[in-house]
Order: structure tokens, then C-alpha cells, then sequence
């Protein structure tokens, strides 16, 4: 059972807006914080939200000094209508856990069957004595749908019940002026056009103030109680619409409200009121029960492809189903939309996409859920056009350079030393989609869309570079570490931009070899005098490289700088980006996560193991993984390397962060590309799983700590399945055709039921 429960959850400010993004509900289209229905008393401070994936607003950014080129508009993504509320008065007496007595007091989410619940006992202040249980779901069958089921049991009185059921148009964006990884500014940014009831539904219509896009909330509300009826009266404003029922219960009796929200947007709809009225009856004529069984089934759909498990070891096992759980709610279904940094439980960095997507979710996907994974190609293909204007904005003649953080397609970061400086974003989308390529051979969306993204991004790296004495040397960039600014011959930049090249090349090949590249070379414009000098680059890349240490440098002046001693940083002190300036920073050896180490791991041939080896433990000592994408991936190079106690640790990092809020920001939202990181280090980490141009390779470690651990991946037409013990590794293939795999470097072929057993190397 995949359930995560907390007992007796705390009521201070801070843990409550933990509660609601750990206990938050999504679809990949809809987000819901998991908010209190009654809300909390005043002077608490609750991020109250509901989400869209890809919604958005523009909103001001103003620069202080008017450079050519800064940024001066960003996209954010909006708090839509608030349906969340439901106030249950008990004889009179308002239910809030912050009077009376709370006799009892439990959340859970259980990822099996896909719903919170909240479950309260709770004494009046006058002692009537009260069960309330709240079950709530964002449906995965239904995207637009969130439902949430208000049970309520009188325990020992009798009495009049009401609930007054909530719809309100009138929302703003959290806001906290100290923190950048949220808006620093409170804005109106949705304004409501009308407040509707029609066949019992109300539909609160609004819309953005500068993107011209509208929303459509539409609420219905369904009571069910024991023996006594209910009366039940509307009142609306403005902004607002609520409908309360009245009803006796008796000691024994219980009564259940069915809130449906529908969500409906005009990115997706021509005409929100009517797709919102056609949604809502399509939710409204599927009993409860059936809405739930196809939540479970779904979700069991889900488990099995993926099938991870670890035997042994159950907190921890508790906390890798909550991230796994995440990617399933945090992917954008649809090729309208992508996966927000924190997925679509909260605020933080404003709902924009970033590189996680291709480096640290992806991964999964591709292996797990191709749909999910073509579409956020696709996504990536759409703002294209957008790419190509902001390379010209950089000053670039060609190319696309993707922006740092968008939702629509434009550049949203506005500090470019560790924004649009990132070039290897574009590199990275390059990146995901020969991985899409290699472990699915699929030439339709090469055709479709890949091949012209590796050519469009395989040229902004000839625009950029230059040959220096011989060599192709990309200057001016920042890399994934974001505590190292604008620097040369940045390792992972180079490193992705010569695969980039090469692959950009490849792309051409391929579809050629299948008669089918006449649309790509007419829409590009390809010419083999433009291959050729891809590959010319390529071959030339400048990869640095230190004699001395016989590692890679992090880029060309890495090494030349001051140690940081980030043993001695203090707690306080940490992330050091709240507590430094970045100037400070900039001049020493410290790193906010893992850069040349990534590249390790993702392009591990382009160096031998004992380089690997050498740099691993360079960079191990003056990293602060201050940024949540970085234990993951030292978990996964420490398990290459066979340290796979260190790997481990690693790990155990990554896969409690946002439970055990480690980073003390998951208020804010789930780390969503750190949840794609505990699956990595699982797969990737200790089944030391690579798909490569020659195929699959695997090179499992076992923790000392578990018993065993089981995966599943699908390669090309087949799905196969990894299960390793403490001395046994068994691969099976569960459909497909044979195929052939190098494990531990030896080749095996793997047939239909013919189980492969490899005695595990422990290291
Ligand atoms: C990291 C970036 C990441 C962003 C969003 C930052 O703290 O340094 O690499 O893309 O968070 O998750």
C-alpha cells in the first residue's frame, strides 16, 4: 500500500504551508494546494492556490539600468479561482481546529488510489462532538476535474448542520518581498468578467490583465444526507458565489457534500463557458465511485510500468513512492504546457519550466511514459520561433537559444549572469531528444520536430564559438552551477554542444537513410556545407583538461580561484545565495551543484573512469548542493564509481528533501526535477543503467542497507525488467523482441522467456 500519513499534524504557521504542497492534489493540468476547506484564523499566512499549467500573466520586471536586451516583462503563473472553501457549522458553532477541542487529527495521500484525506474529530467549544473527513482528488481521467467529497458525522448531538460551500473569483499571487525563488510583489493579475449560476452550476469567468487569456471556474455542489432535509439558498457578488444547505442531524447520522470544480482555459478551449458546461456534465454524469475507480486505475497502470521497488529499508521506501507520485502529477499532459520547476503545487519561481524538464524528468518519461515525453518535446518544438528571436535578441545571426525559464516560449529570467547566460539549456533540450531517439528509435517525431531542434540549436553554437589555436571554444556562458558566472569553456556547455553537433548531423543521416528528410531540409534550409562544419566544430570542441590534476576544470579560470572550505560553511549560513553576494561568490572554487560531475554522468564516454574518479573527488569537496539538483547526481557517479555507500547517502538526500523539507523551502512548492533525481539515482544510480547508441548497458550495485530493488523500462518495441538481489541480477524481457545488452560490459541477449542471471558485483 502506497500511502503517506501524518498523525496529529502540527498547526504552527510553518507547518501548515508545508501541509499544503505536501498534501497538495495534481493532474499535470490542475493543481490544488491542499488548503484547509475552513481556511485558518487571521494572522496566519497561507499560500492558498489553484494552478493551470501553462496560465499565465505577463508582469513587469522592471532593470535598473536599461541595458540593450535585459528583460524587462515576465510570464507567472496565476492563482486562479479559489473553490477550495467549505465552512461547516455545527448548531451554530463555526469548525475551525483552532477552537474547541481536536480530538483527533490525520492527513494522508494515498498514491495507490490517487486522493488526500484529511480526517478530524473535533469537540465544539459547547462540546458537540463532530467527525469530519475530507477526501479530495485532481483527476487524472478527467483533467479539468478536482473534486473534494465534505463528510460529516454528528458523534453525540442533534442539532441544525450547515455548510456554506465557497466560489471565489477574487485571487491573487502569493507574494514575499525577502525570498527571489517567489514573486516579490503582490499584483492583481486576474480580474473577473462575470459571476454566473445556471443549472445549478456556478461559473465565475475571468480573465488576465495583459495576456488576454480567459478562465473559466464552474462549481457544482451535491448533498447527501441521512434523514433530514436539506434547505439550500445561493447569494453571489461581484467576485464571489456561495451556496449553503441547511439540515438537521441527528447523534449517528452523517451527510456528505460532492464539490465539483471545473477548470477550463482559453489556451486550450475557443469557448471556455460552453467546454466548462460540457465538462461539468460529463463529471456530473459519472457516479463518484466511478470517478475514483478510474483514478486507481490509472494510477495502477502507472506503478506497474515503472514497477520501482526497494525491499528493505521502509521509511525510505516511503518517501521514493511520494516522488515517483509527484512525476505523475507534476507532467503536463497535453503539448500546450510543460513541468513547472515546482510542478503544480506551488509558487515557487512563478510556474516557470526550466532544464529540469530535460535533464532530470525526462529521463523518466522516456523510459516509463513516451505520450508524456513527446508531448514535452513538442512543447519545447512550439516556442521554437520564440528560441530563434531570442538568440537574435543575444546578438546571434542563427540558431535558437531556448530561454532559461519560460511558460510561454519567452525569456523570463531577469538576471542574466545566471539566467539567460545558461546556454547548455538548449544543449540540454538537444540532449533529451536523442535520449527520446536512442531508447525508442521513433523517426516520426525526429521527422515531426526533433531533427529540426538539434539543427536549430546545433547552429547557435556555431554562432557562438570560435576557433582558437585550433580549437572550438565556447566563451561567455554560465553552466549548471550557478555560483560560477559567466565563465570560458564551460566543461558540461562544451560537452553537450559537441553531442548537440554531432547529433544534429546524425538527425540528417538518419531520416535520409529513410527517404524521409525533403520537409526538414526545406524548412531549414540544411546544406552538407553546413553538416560538415557541425561536425568540424564537434571534432574540435575544446574540452579542458588539467595535466596536473587529471581531472576536467570546471572551465577555463575555475581552478585559478580560492578554495571555499564548504566543510566549515555553518547552517545558518546556508544556501549561501541568501547570504552572499554574488560577486562573492563568483570568485571562489564553490559550486551550487553538480556541473562537471553531470556531465559525467550524462556523456560518461567522453572520459575514462579514473578521470571520472579524479574529478568526482575534486568537486565533491567544494560543492554545497545548495540547489536541489545536485545530490541525485552525485548519488548516480558515486554508484559508476562503486562507491556505493557514499552513493547512498546521496541518495537518502535526495529522496527525503521535500518530505523531511531539508531545503526548508517546500512551502514554496515541490522540487520536482529532485523527485526525477531519486528515480535517476535508482535507475541510473545503482541499476547503472545507460542507453547508449549500441544499446542498453546496465551495471547494477546493491546498498548494503536493502535486500533488493526491481525496475521496469521500456527500449524501443519492448519493455523489459531489472530485478536485483543481494547476489543475483535477473533481467527479464516482458514484451518485445529479443534484444542484446551489455551488462558489466559483457554482452547478453535477453529473449522472451528466457530469464538472463548475473551474479552482482558489489564493489
Ligand atoms: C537551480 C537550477 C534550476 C532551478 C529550478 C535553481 O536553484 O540552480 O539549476 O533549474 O533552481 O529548479
Amino acid at each position: 500500500m502506497r500511502q503517506y500519513i501524518l498523525k496529529d499534524f502540527p498547526l504552527d504557521n510553518d507547518s501548515l504551508k508545508l501541509g499544503e504542497t505536501i498534501f497538495h492534489n495534481a493532474n499535470g493540468y490542475l493543481g490544488v494546494r491542499g488548503n484547509f476547506e475552513e481556511g485558518y484564523p487571521e494572522g496566519y499566512d497561507s499560500i492558498r492556490g489553484t494552478y493551470i499549467n501553462g496560465f499565465y500573466d505577463y508582469a513587469s520586471m522592471p532593470q535598473a539600468e536599461k541595458l540593450y536586451g535585459l528583460i524587462e516583462e515576465k510570464q507567472t503563473m496565476l492563482n486562479v479561482a479559489d473553490t477550495q472553501g467549505i465552512a461547516l457549522s455545527v448548531d451554530g458553532e463555526t469548525f475551525s481546529l483552532f477552537e474547541g477541542t481536536v480530538l483527533e487529527r490525520e492527513r494522508l495521500l494515498d498514491m495507490d488510489k490517487g486522493f488526500t484525506l484529511r480526517r478530524i474529530l473535533w469537540r465544539s467549544p459547547s462540546g458537540k462532538t463532530v467527525r469530519v473527513s475530507v477526501k479530495r482528488m485532481a483527476s487524472f481521467y478527467l483533467l479539468p476535474l478536482f473534486l473534494v467529497e465534505y463528510r460529516v458525522e454528528a458523534v453525540d448531538f442533534s442539532g441544525e448542520v450547515k455548510l456554506i460551500s465557497g466560489h471565489k473569483g477574487d485571487v491573487r499571487n502569493y507574494f514575499d518581498p525577502k525570498d527571489p525563488r517567489v514573486a516579490g510583489e503582490s499584483f492583481q493579475h486576474l480580474f473577473v468578467q462575470s459571476v454566473k449560476e445556471q443549472d445549478g452550476i456556478s461559473m465565475i469567468t475571468s480573465t488576465t490583465s495583459k495576456s488576454g487569456l480567459t478562465v473559466v471556474s464552474a462549481v457544482a455542489n451535491r448533498l447527501v444526507t441521512g434523514k433530514g432535509q436539506a434547505a439550500s439558498e445561493r447569494s453571489f457578488s461581484e467576485t464571489e458565489a456561495w451556496e449553503t444547505f441547511t439540515f438537521p442531524m441527528e447523534a449517528g447520522d452523517s451527510a456528505v457534500l460532492y464539490k465539483y470544480t471545473v477548470l477550463c482555459d482559453s489556451i486550450r478551449a475557443k469557448d471556455t463557458e460552453a467546454e466548462a458546461e460540457s465538462l461539468m456534465g460529463q463529471a456530473l454524469s459519472m457516479n463518484v465511485e466511478e470517478l475514483y475507480r478510474h483514478q486507481e486505475e490509472y494510477l495502477q497502470k502507472f506503478w506497474q510500468d515503472c514497477a520501482v521497488e526497494v525491499q528493505g529499508d521502509a521509511d525510505l521506501n516511503e518517501a521514493i513512492c511520494y516522488n515517483l507520485y509527484q512525476l505523475v502529477q507534476s507532467a503536463g499532459k497535453d503539448a500546450h504546457c510543460n513541468i513547472a520547476a515546482k510542478g503544480l503545487s506551488g509558487e515557487g519561481y512563478e510556474g516557470h519550466y526550466f532544464w529540469d524538464t530535460e535533464m532530470y524528468l525526462q529521463p523518466f518519461y522516456i523510459l516509463n511514459a513516451r505520450e508524456i515525453s513527446r508531448n514535452l518535446i513538442r512543447n519545447r518544438y512550439s516556442i521554437l520561433e520564440h528560441a530563434k528571436e531570442n538568440a537574435r535578441l543575444l546578438g546571434h545571426k542563427k540558431g535558437a537559444a531556448f530561454p532559461w525559464r519560460t511558460i510561454m516560449g519567452k525569456e523570463c529570467s531577469g538576471y542574466f549572469p545566471s539566467g539567460s547566460a545558461q546556454y547548455h539549456i538548449s544543449g540540454d533540450i538537444a540532449y533529451c531528444v536523442t535520449a527520446y531517439y536512442l531508447a525508442t528509435k521513433d523517426l516520426d517525431l525526429l521527422e515531426e520536430c526533433g531533427a529540426e531542434i538539434l539543427i536549430e540549436t546545433a547552429r547557435l553554437w556555431i554562432d557562438m564559438g570560435n576557433y582558437y589555436k585550433g580549437k572550438f571554444q565556447i566563451n561567455a556562458v554560465t553552466g549548471p552551477d550557478e555560483y560560477t558566472c559567466l565563465v570560458n569553456n564551460n566543461y558540461y556547455t562544451n560537452a553537450l554542444a559537441q553531442h548537440n553537433l554531432r547529433w544534429a548531423v546524425k538527425a540528417v543521416e538518419l531520416l535520409k537513410e529513410a527517404g524521409r528528410e525533403k520537409e526538414l531540409c526545406a524548412k531549414t534550409g540544411i546544406t552538407p556545407e553546413e553538416l560538415a562544419e557541425f561536425n568540424r566544430a564537434a571534432d574540435a570542441m575544446y574540452l579542458p583538461y588539467d595535466e596536473e590534476l587529471g581531472i576536467n576544470p570546471q572551465d577555463d579560470s575555475f581552478l585559478q580561484k580560492a578554495v571555499w572550505d564548504v566543510a566549515a560553511i555553518k547552517e545558518e549560513e546556508k544556501p549561501l545565495l541568501l547570504h552572499y553576494h554574488p560577486m562573492y561568490l563568483y570568485r571562489y572554487q564553490v559550486c551550487k551543484q553538480a556541473d562537471t560531475v553531470l556531465a559525467h554522468f550524462i556523456l560518461e564516454d567522453a572520459q575514462d573512469l579514473e578521470t571520472i574518479r579524479r574529478s568526482f573527488a575534486y568537486y565533491e569537496k567544494v560543492t554545497t548542493h545548495d540547489s536541489s539538483l545536485s545530490t541525485c547526481i552525485y548519488s548516480i557517479v558515486a554508484s559508476r564509481l562503486g562507491e556505493v555507500e557514499k552513493a547512498y547517502e546521496y541518495f537518502g538526500e535526495s529522496a527525503k528533501l521535500d518530505l523531511f523539507n531539508t531545503h526548508k523551502n517546500t512551502k514554496d512548492g515541490i522540487h520536482t526535477a529532485n523527485m526525477g533525481g531519486t528515480y535517476m539515482a535508482i535507475v541510473y544510480g545503482f541499476g547503472g543503467l545507460r542507453i547508449k547508441e549500441r544499446g542498453i548497458c546496465l551495471n547494477p550495485v546493491i546498498p548494503k542497507q536493502w535486500q533488493g530493488y526491481k525496475f521496469r523500462f521500456l527500449y524501443e518495441d519492448a519493455s523489459l525488467e531489472v530485478i536485483v538481489d543481494r547476489e543475483v541480477c535477473r533481467i527479464s524481457l516482458l514484451k518485445g523482441s529479443s534484444k542484446e545488452l551489455l551488462v558489466y560490459g559483457e554482452t547478453y541477449t535477453v529473449e522472451p522467456e528466457k530469464q538472463l542471471e548475473i551474479e552482482v558485483k558489489w564493489n
